[in-house]
């Protein structure tokens, strides 16, 4: 879970890879590092502990240049965080930054260290480097067959750029689990683990795909399969506008993500929405009939944020589609025995579309009897949307901010429209035209919502102490419950925990005294006068309570109400989860804690 990038190119390139390294520290930002060859033919590595931000000061004080070279960002797995384990990592010429985790590296490493190579960290990554060394001495081969005769010894994932500083024109990307795209320069050419840290020097790019072995020059770049036959792979166009990666006049990227939400659903929603008002998937629009037409069950796989919006489309997909839908965590699903109910159609779910868990659980899907599977996913060219059947992609724009909030809203949206698209299949052209109309309400709706912050933030620095809070909800508002504790726990470090509201007797009633707050939503539905009788079951134990309702209850003094407009029922959870980010965000602010950062956490989990 790591961030990469690498460049040669004829002029120097200290800046780029320094601002494409700031622009992966979302991968992780325990410490960071950087080397280039330089024009006397030297190794200058630099590494620091902390933020990019660290490295950055670090190598302007050193005023250092070389036009080859290569950054990384690291989330340790492998050995503490520590100088010493910060990459890149170097066996006497050869240098190696790395993303993975090597199963057997201390197998290796204790061959290595009998072959005579000293260690001076406790990284798998440094494996690498001294294997690649012995095996480039042992015949003296070309830096691409030792690549290919050391990447058989290893087992796990390994995506890597290598460089030989004896041979300092070309980088070496080898890809196996983890993304690498290749950014295609007008005067050079660069690798990095995510286009996000490119965007500022190209928009052409090339993905490699696993198992693929690339060279990169300045003027040329060939690739080889997991066969090791030279293959072309397509030349993409980034759509990705490099200013939505900007803070702009936010203070955190997470604030400007949460502002985002009526933009991006809005965007999304045009995407999909064709002039006669009908949902057009066009990745699906030729087979969609031979897929949602025959599924009798969906099977949802999705972790974080994604999973707790796959858990709100269980409801709709039963309710509104009568389809019937489970869903499950990643890690869980690819982790057991699955028995595959009867044409069941799979689904993953996730923002970046390289979640390792998520990525496992599709390749263990695909060797059982699914009808097929589509993904839905927020990053064009991922490794989810490359390997799955179908994809849908959300239209959210660049997410930074580790704590997902635009990715899980316009998530919905999209889960929504296929609901409404199902219902299509089946002649329920009113829940489909329901949904439609619902969910065009929905951005205006938002942008309400976000006019109340000043009251949220009042909430917020009156929970900022608290050590505890649960959150209730029934139905759909469960998992909203979910991602509002999810949030909090994310960024403000507060225990947060989700109950069904109906649960409540069965356990969570017993943790209730003055000092537990209770965060319940309750919009005006069927299950309303349950919550009710919720309310007063904490309200008479003496539990702080905040609820988050359109409807204005008869309560005590400890019950405290957050009156939030009246929307359409259909994309009320949708609604209801904006008042919790902005509440996680204040309590967050009112703390002082690394909001678009949270301690031990990275956007993108790359490792199981
Ligand atoms: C990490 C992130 C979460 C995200 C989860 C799933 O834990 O910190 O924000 O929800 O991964 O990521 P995905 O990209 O698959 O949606």
């Amino acid at each position: 879970m790591c961030g990469i990038v690498a460049a040669v190119t004829r002029y120097n390139i200290i800046n780029i890879l320094l601002e494409g390294i700031k622009k992966l520290e979302y991968r992780g930002y325990d410490s960071s590092g950087l080397a280039v060859v330089d024009h006397k033919n030297n190794i200058i590595r630099i590494r620091c502990v902390g933020k990019v931000n660290e490295l950055i000061k670090e190598v302007n004080k050193k005023k250092i240049s070389g036009h080859i070279g290569m950054a990384h960002t690291r989330w340790a797995t492998h050995g503490k965080i520590s100088k010493e384990n910060t990459h890149p990592h170097i066996s006497s010429n050869i240098i190696v930054v790395h993303n993975g985790v090597i199963n057997n590296n201390s197998i290796l490493r204790v061959f290595l260290k009998k072959q005579g190579y000293i260690f001076y960290s406790d990284t798998d990554t440094e494996v690498i480097a001294h294997l690649l060394h012995w095996e480039q001495n042992k015949k003296k081969d070309s830096l691409q067959q030792t690549i290919r005769k050391s990447i058989k010894k290893l087992h796990g994932n390994y995506s890597m750029v290598v460089i030989d500083k004896n041979n300092p024109f070309q980088l070496i990307a080898a890809r196996s689990g983890s993304p690498l795209v290749i950014g295609l320069g007008e005067e050079g050419n660069f690798i990095a683990s995510d286009q996000i840290a490119l965007l500022h020097i190209t928009k052409r790019f090339v993905y490699l795909e696993e198992g693929d072995v690339a060279i990169v020059k300045k003027k040329e770049i060939n690739i080889f399969n997991r066969k090791n036959f030279k293959i072309e792979r397509k030349v993409t166009i980034s759509n990705l506008q490099y200013k939505s990666a900007k803070k702009g006049k936010y203070s955190h990227y997470m604030e400007k993500e949460i502002y985002e939400q009526p933009i991006s659903i809005r965007n999304t929603l045009k995407h999909y929405l064709k002039e006669n008002n009908s949902i057009y998937f066009p990745e699906l629009e030729s087979k969609e009939k031979n897929i949602f037409y025959h599924a009798e069950h969906i099977q949802i796989v999705a972790c974080g944020t994604s999973y707790n919006a796959a858990l709100v489309s269980k409801y709709w997909f039963e309710s509104l589609a009568n389809i019937p839908c489970d869903v499950e965590i990643a890690s869980e699903f690819s982790s057991r025995k699955l028995a595959v109910r009867k044409k069941s159609f799979l689904i993953t779910l996730s923002q970046s579309g390289e979640t390792a868990d998520t990525l496992s659980a599709l390749r263990y899907a695909k060797k059982l009897g699914y009808l097929g599977n589509l993904t839905i996913c927020n990053m064009e060219g991922s490794s989810l949307v490359k390997e799955s059947d179908f994809h849908i992609l959300t239209q959210a724009g660049i997410e930074i901010g580790v704590a997902s909030t635009k990715s899980f809203t316009t998530q919905l949206t999209v889960l929504l429209m296929l609901v409404a698209k199902i219902a299509d299949f089946k002649k329920k052209y009113f829940i489909s035209k329901k949904i439609i109309h619902s969910l065009s309400t929905l951005p205006s709706q938002i942008e309400k919502i976000l006019k109340k912050n000043e009251l949220i933030k009042t909430i917020a620095n009156k929970l900022s102490n608290k050590k505890n809070i649960l959150f209730l909800g029934r139905g759909e508002y469960y998992p909203i419950a979910i991602e509002g504790a999810l949030k909090i726990k994310e960024i403000a470090y507060i225990h947060a925990e989700a109950y069904p509201a109906g649960e409540l007797k069965h356990g969570p009633l017993a943790l209730i005294d003055e000092n537990m707050t209770v965060i319940i939503i309750a919009p005006k539905n069927l299950l309303l006068e349950k919550i009710q009788n919720n309310i007063k079951e904490i309200c008479l134990r003496g539990g702080l309570i905040y609820v988050f309702s359109d409807q204005d209850f008869d309560c005590e003094d400890n019950v405290h109400i957050i009156k939030l407009p009246k929307v359409q029922e259909l994309i009320a959870p949708i609604f209801y989860i904006i008042p919790l980010q902005l509440l996680a965000y204040y309590i967050a602010l009112s703390k002082g804690k690394n909001i678009d950062q949270p301690r031990h956490l990275a956007k993108s989990v790359t490792v199981e």
